[in-house]
């Protein structure tokens, strides 16, 4: 079977559609740890884990990311913010680049000056344990912790208690003098017996602080999305109207590792303009554009200089649009014609559509380099929004029970654009008029993210032995280059056989 041949297996297809052949595996155990998964997420973004959290104003805000992320993805924070109000988002990317370091350049720091008071305020409002002091040229004066100012805010005189009584000074303290890598920083911490160790210049200048807590966060997370200096990655979706590129240099300037400029429609002549306008203003930021399903969108998207694709229009868990507007492109046939279209110059996310962990597989095999996940993710804990209690019947017991609900809706859903838009219910005739196309639905809440996407990753290992391959990048080129060894068009039988469960 060639390309052109898989080309038109796929026309009209989706999730369901296919199986798989076994063949000869090739790995002695199905172990996560050894097996390699790694993918692009965009042009110079490699993730360890082919999983992306979707942004979504009902999934991914900085909870989402940070388990995301640590799991070896990453999550996209969604734009559903109030228009007009750019801060709350840039604090979600922000409590995300804070959440774990390699050195941290930028340490929260209290003047030498100060008192216990004005510390335990410090502390309170940055949520860290640890500050270090400077003086007023932010030379590097003493270290205060939680502990040196424990019980003083109950006594009298904390108001009047300098921290200078209370920090351990200079003298006493393990500093580092200039850059250090972080094995060397572990090295130095367990041979003089500390937990902190602030990094300063040649005149003293506090520069940066690495902690042993955040190197136990590296080894025990080995396969976490990091950035150069440690931090965990994030994205950030924008629109392509409005306060868009205002909101780009906020997320930008907040250290954001990729921007998504997600509209339902990315073939389209507001995405051309939004394109342009970007890239006049960040030439080098790494950009994420969609979403597109066909070949000529992704070429679209690709000759205006983004880093990565997202593909998917109309499979998505809460989306409306094919009912509502009878276009879109069943999933699999759109990523084998934007892959085809592309042909790896940048990569191409599987946005919509998977129900189950094997729909990850299929998306992946048929030209996602990694998917991105919504309503897998809802009602964990990481997802936004509170639970709500609801009285569920349960006949066979005959009495009702109180069941715990979540929220997911689309972002085209009329209660999602009414929150971004931030109109009166008066307004809400106008909004069904631009035609909502997405749903808003209550599913069961449940505990984390963490073991549902580790069940996800555990089952790709799987499909990957299953393919007679060690890694998935391996998987994925031996079913390009030959899919007829690969692929079974299922006939209804044989789908009701595979998959109604
Ligand atoms: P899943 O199937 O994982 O899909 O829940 C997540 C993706 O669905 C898309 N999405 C929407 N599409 N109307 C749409 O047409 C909507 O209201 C909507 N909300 C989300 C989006 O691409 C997301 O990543």
């Amino acid at each position: 079977m060639s390309l052109a041949d898989l080309r038109s297996s796929v026309v009209g297809c989706t999730f369901d559609d296919f199986l798989f052949s076994p063949k000869f595996s090739v790995i002695d155990r199905r172990d996560p740890a050894t097996i390699d998964l790694s993918c692009r997420l965009s042009e110079h973004l490699t993730l360890q884990r082919p999983i992306v959290s979707a942004n979504m104003d009902t999934v991914t805000r900085a909870p989402m990311a940070v388990v995301q992320a640590e799991e070896g993805g990453l999550g996209i924070i969604d734009r559903g913010f109030r228009s007009g109000d750019i801060q709350p988002q840039v604090r979600e990317v922000q409590i995300v680049k804070r959440t774990q370091h390699g050195v941290i350049a930028d340490p929260y720091t209290i003047a030498v000056g100060a008192t216990v008071a004005e510390a335990l305020v410090a502390m309170e409002r940055s949520r860290v344990g640890t500050l270090v002091v400077v003086d007023e040229d932010r030379k590097l004066r003493g270290m205060l912790t939680e502990r040196d100012v424990r019980f003083l805010d109950t006594m009298a005189g904390a108001g009047a208690t300098n921290i200078a009584d209370r920090m351990t000074p200079l003298e006493r303290l393990v500093v580092h003098q200039g850059p250090i890598e972080i094995g060397e920083a572990e090295r130095l911490m367990v041979r003089r017996k500390v937990k902190k160790l602030p990094l300063v210049d040649a005149e003293g200048t506090l520069v940066g602080l690495v902690t042993a807590k955040d190197i136990l966060k590296q080894q025990r997370l080995p396969f976490a999305t990091r950035d150069a200096q440690g931090r965990l990655r994030v994205g950030a979706a924008i629109g392509a109207k409005g306060d868009y590129l205002e909101r780009a240099a906020e997320l930008v300037r907040a250290g954001v590792d990729v921007i998504v400029i997600d509209i339902a429609h990315g073939h389209s002549v507001v995405m051309e303009r939004a394109l342009t306008e970007f890239r006049r203003r960040f030439a080098d930021v790494e950009l994420v554009a969609g979403n597109v399903a066909t070949a000529e969108g992704a070429r679209f998207l690709l000759e205006r200089g983004v880093n990565g694709i997202k593909v998917g229009i109309g499979p998505g868990g809460g989306c409306t649009t094919r009912v509502s507007t009878s276009f879109g492109v069943p999933q699999l046939q759109a990523l084998v014609e934007c892959a085809r279209a592309v042909e790896g110059q940048v990569p191409i996310i599987a946005d919509g559509g998977v129900k189950r962990d094997g729909g990850i597989v299929e998306a992946l095999l048929f030209g996602g380099d990694c998917v991105m996940l919504g309503s897998a993710f809802a009602g964990t804990l990481e997802t936004p929004g509170d639970v709500v209690h609801k009285s569920v019947l349960l006949p066979e017991a005959q009495k009702t029970v109180q069941v715990p609900f979540k929220v997911l809706r689309g972002m085209a859903s009329i209660d999602a654009i009414k929150d971004r838009l931030d109109v009166e219910d008066a307004d809400i005739l106008d909004l069904e008029t631009l035609g909502a196309e997405g749903l808003e639905v209550s599913v069961p809440a449940r505990g984390s993210a963490r073991p549902v996407i580790r069940d996800m990753i555990k089952h790709l290992c799987s499909a990957i032995s299953y393919g007679g391959t060690a890694s998935l990048a391996d998987l994925k080129q031996r079913f390009w280059a030959h899919p007829e060894r690969y692929l079974i068009t299922l006939s209804a039988a044989a789908r009701h056989e595979s998959y109604d469960r």
